[in-house]
């Protein structure tokens, strides 16, 4: 069958790579791609938010399955577009609705909703213009470190983590009354700090059940030691040692089963990806965040653990048949180690010109940010550049063979965490 994959990053060339990979995979498109996907595809010119041209690209190229990479399209509606078109809605497609993708679209529905279904998660309160005054007597009150969230998509900048009381209602203040991160903080959640490790685990839900997928921890400062600032993420490592199978089994019962559940009490069909982040406080699972998505870069080290066929699993996943699958997880462990342009989080230049990957031995590079030049030439084109990826008995083994790999990839303002893992 034909396949449309959404995206552009290291989680979609991950994708690609083992969509491509399926006997039942006939012809793959991304859109828009990267340097990397060409070798598992066709890269698409079309903006993942152009709903009518993704959707005539769909009808006139056949497509029978769709998956949905990032969040904006998703939180816009995608699925929702081609629910109500009758060309488009017997494609088989992965992403919850508009609906659905609130989970990570506004972080106060997030938090009601782990409210209403008792999930775990920290105390909070959210204000918006009308009620800031509430807001600054409500952070006065409060004991410890202060967690301010934009409600909306922010590109993961919109969350603060303040020690002092009189800086986090000067935020406050910043985020709603100045619209620091936009309209995405004209309604702020503010919540007490989550002492712990943190972790993510993966979920497959076809609004029926779910499928767990391997568990990951991201790296997401760009310093080496979790110091400087928040990026995408820095590298990933998958399975994570300290998540063990009493802790796995905690936050199954006590957080994955109630979101299906909830999410289905809701009248919500979802289908696609769960991404929930959370903290070990204690042994104890907590939720942080929800994402209506995979992660990058844990994709990119939860993927190739998976051994069973993913288009399989994605139409399984869009067809409500998950029940009927089994999920195949390689024993061994993953790491990934992202290289990215000096400079990054903040600006960087882009352009350089990529050599060395021919010497890589043992590790498979995705592309994240990268581009064919006029004649060919291998470019970089995004903050986040490379990310490599390495399979074996331990996390010890695989983070040597990626860091040694991460050595021979060549670019003028290359930079990368030389400690991804270290805690392991
Ligand atoms: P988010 O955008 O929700 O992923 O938040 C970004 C990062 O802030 C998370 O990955 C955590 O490291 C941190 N964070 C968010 N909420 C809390 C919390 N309540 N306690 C401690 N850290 C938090
Ligand atoms: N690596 C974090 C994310 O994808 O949101």
């Amino acid at each position: 069958m034909n396949i449309l994959l959404l995206g552009s990053g290291g989680r979609e060339h991950a994708f690609a790579r083992a969509l491509s990979a399926s006997e039942l995979c006939s012809q793959l498109f991304i859109a828009p791609g990267n340097a990397g996907t060409l070798a598992h595809g066709k890269n698409i010119d079309l903006s993942i938010n152009d709903f009518p041209a993704i959707g005539e690209f769909c009808v006139n190229q056949n497509i029978e399955l769709v998956i949905v990479g990032p969040e904006e399209p998703l939180v816009k509606g995608i699925r929702n577009y081609f629910e109500a078109d009758a060309h488009l809605k017997n494609i088989a497609f992965v992403g919850p609705d508009q609906t659905g993708a609130q989970m990570e679209g506004s972080k106060d529905w997030s938090k009601q909703f782990m409210q209403k279904y008792s999930i775990p998660t920290a105390a909070y309160a959210t204000f918006t213009a009308e009620n800031l005054d509430a807001g600054l007597r409500y952070i006065d009150q409060m004991q410890g470190t202060i967690v301010l969230k934009a409600d909306g998509l922010a590109a993961g900048k919109g969350v603060l983590i303040i020690d002092d009381k009189e800086i986090a209602k000067a935020e406050l203040q910043a985020m709603i009354s100045e619209l620091k991160f936009g309209s995405a903080s004209s309604k702020v959640v503010i919540e007490e700090f989550l002492d712990g490790i943190e972790l993510s685990v993966f979920v497959l839900s076809d609004g029926n059940g779910y499928k767990l997928l391997p568990s990951a921890k991201d790296y997401k400062r760009i310093g080496e030691g979790d110091t400087g600032l928040n990026t995408g993420g820095m590298g990933a490592v998958s399975p994570v040692p300290f998540a063990d199978e009493s802790f796995l089994s905690k936050v199954e019962s006590q957080i994955v089963i109630p979101t299906i559940e909830g999410l289905k009490a809701e009248g919500i069909t979802y289908k696609g990806f769960i991404f929930i982040g959370l903290m070990n406080v204690n042994g104890n699972p907590m939720v942080i965040e929800y994402n209506s998505r995979m992660g990058d870069p844990e994709t990119e080290v939860v993927l190739p653990r998976i051994q069973s066929d993913l288009v399989a699993l994605m139409l399984a996943t869009a067809k409500g048949n998950l029940h009927e699958t089994i999920v195949e997880i390689d024993p061994r462990a993953a790491t990934t180690i992202m290289l990215v342009s000096e400079g990054y989080p903040g600006d960087y230049e882009k352009g350089k010109e990529i050599t060395g990957l021919e010497n890589v031995e043992g590790s498979f590079v995705f592309h994240a940010g990268t581009k064919l030049g006029a004649d060919g030439q291998l470019l970089s084109n995004g903050g986040r550049v490379l990310a490599i990826t390495s399979l074996a008995n331990t996390l010890a083994e695989a983070l040597a063979m990626s860091n040694k790999n991460a050595e021979k990839v060549i670019f003028s303002n290359k930079y990368y965490r030389k400690d991804i893992g270290y805690e392991f």
